[in-house]
């Protein structure tokens, strides 16, 4: 075990919270206030930020879309550029966040911002950045990730930066009000994911990471399975915290990851626009099936200390069957149906969209190589 931890986002979190950003920002800050489709305008979360920065300069960018594109954030770009923003302030969920995180660096960078993803442009500043949180999920409030898609090619890649770690974050459980119930499930199942790419790899005996995840993996089962008490302040503000403290850095600190889920996941959303917590929850059984010889010791323990399943010799088919009634419950399919075309052909774009991004060779052992994603996604395609 080693490793270097820092988390270095002040979080602010609790009902009312949202007007702590007046003090959260520089007074002397040009800020761009940075959302989505137009949700915090409904719900007051909008009216809020508006209040509490009466003290600042400020001005706004809006229809950041789910799954944000290079092309609608390159606009931002631009903006921050000529009018020498220096605060961005994200409001909305991760979708909104990340692309505040691609603005916040291409900003700092003269050529084409997709040259971060490609590896021709490393990122080494960025404008500062802060972030008001819409949507328990992707832990983006408090982390260094971002994953952007460029609409033109289909191409949803990832890139992290300490650079583009948010200052602060504001996480005001009373904003999930609004939330349709697609995005509190997709919320729940995504964290979910989160944990299980950095905990269901091999037995490391690294007693800290995994007690701790098996604690958040114990909270969203106990969650999902109380799922009737959402509307209460208690069960949103506990979504909250195990969605954040899921990605936060802690529990992956020292330890193997996974994210092989997410690779192909990414690769689902990018051709047919499934939500990013369905894409995953479409991939990971099928995955966890083709692996399970080498995930079969971390499969038994999640099915025994969070599940509470008995050891028996086939356990971890036992603790996949129990992930898959767990999304299932919660109303979210484990197999893909939205494409055009038949299956054969559907297969052979996710390929060559992995072929084209690198992706032959995922997972811990970085056993998941294109054939084996071809397995993969023959089980998970309908
Ligand atoms: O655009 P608005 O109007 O805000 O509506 C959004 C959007 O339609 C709506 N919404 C958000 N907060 C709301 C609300 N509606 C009503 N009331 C509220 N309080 O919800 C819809 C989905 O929002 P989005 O931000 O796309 O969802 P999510 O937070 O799940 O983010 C998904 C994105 O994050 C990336 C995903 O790939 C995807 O692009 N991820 C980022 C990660 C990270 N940075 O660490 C890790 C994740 O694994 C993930 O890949
Ligand atoms: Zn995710």
């Amino acid at each position: 075990m080693k490793f270097t931890y820092q988390n270095s986002t002040k979080i602010f979190f609790g009902q009312g919270q949202i007007e702590a950003i007046a003090n959260a920002i520089p007074t002397d800050s040009r800020v761009l206030v940075v959302y989505g489709g137009g949700s915090i305008k409904k719900n007051g979360v909008y009216d809020q930020v508006v209040t509490s920065l009466a003290q600042h300069q400020w001005q706004e960018f809006s229809g950041v879309e789910a799954n944000p594109t290079k092309e609608t954030l390159d606009k931002a770009v631009e903006i921050v550029k000529s009018d020498h923003i220096d605060f961005i302030l994200a409001v909305g969920g991760g979708s909104v966040i990340d692309g505040c995180k691609y603005i916040a660096a291409a900003s700092h960078y003269e050529g084409d911002g997709w040259d971060i993803f490609t590896g021709l442009h490393q990122v080494t500043s960025a404008t500062a950045l802060g972030a008001v949180l819409t949507l328990p999920a992707t832990g983006s409030e408090s982390n260094s990730g971002a994953v952007i898609t460029k609409a033109e090619t289909q191409d949803k890649l990832p890139f992290l930066s300490p650079f583009v770690q948010p200052a602060f974050a504001v996480m005001d459980p009373d904003v999930m009000k609004s939330l349709p119930e697609r995005q509190i499930v997709n919320g729940l199942v995504d964290a979910w994911m989160h944990v299980c790419e950095q905990y269901l790899t091999f037995n490391h005996g690294h007693i800290v990471q995994d007690g701790y995840a098996e604690v958040l993996l114990r909270n969203l089962k106990q969650l999902a399975e109380q799922y009737d008490q959402r509307h209460n302040d208690e069960w949103r503000a506990n979504l909250m915290w195990t969605a954040n403290q899921a990605l936060n850095g802690l529990i992956g600190s020292g330890v193997p990851h996974d994210w092989a889920t997410h690779m192909i996941g990414h690769e689902l959303t990018a051709l047919w626009h499934v939500d990013h917590a369905r894409s995953l929850a479409i991939i990971q059984p099928s995955l966890l099936h083709n692996q399970i010889e080498n995930k079969r010791g971390k499969l038994e323990k999640l099915g025994r200390e969070v599940f509470a399943l008995e050891q028996t010799t086939d356990l971890a088919e036992r603790t996949i069957d129990a992930m898959e009634a767990l999304y299932n419950n919660l109303g979210v399919a484990t197999k893909l149906t939205q494409y055009d075309g038949d299956k054969a052909a559907a297969i052979k774009s996710v390929l060559e969209q992995l072929q084209k991004h690198g992706m032959i060779a995922l997972g811990e052992n970085q056993a998941i190589t294109i054939e084996q994603s071809r397995s993969i996604l023959e089980e998970a395609i309908a």
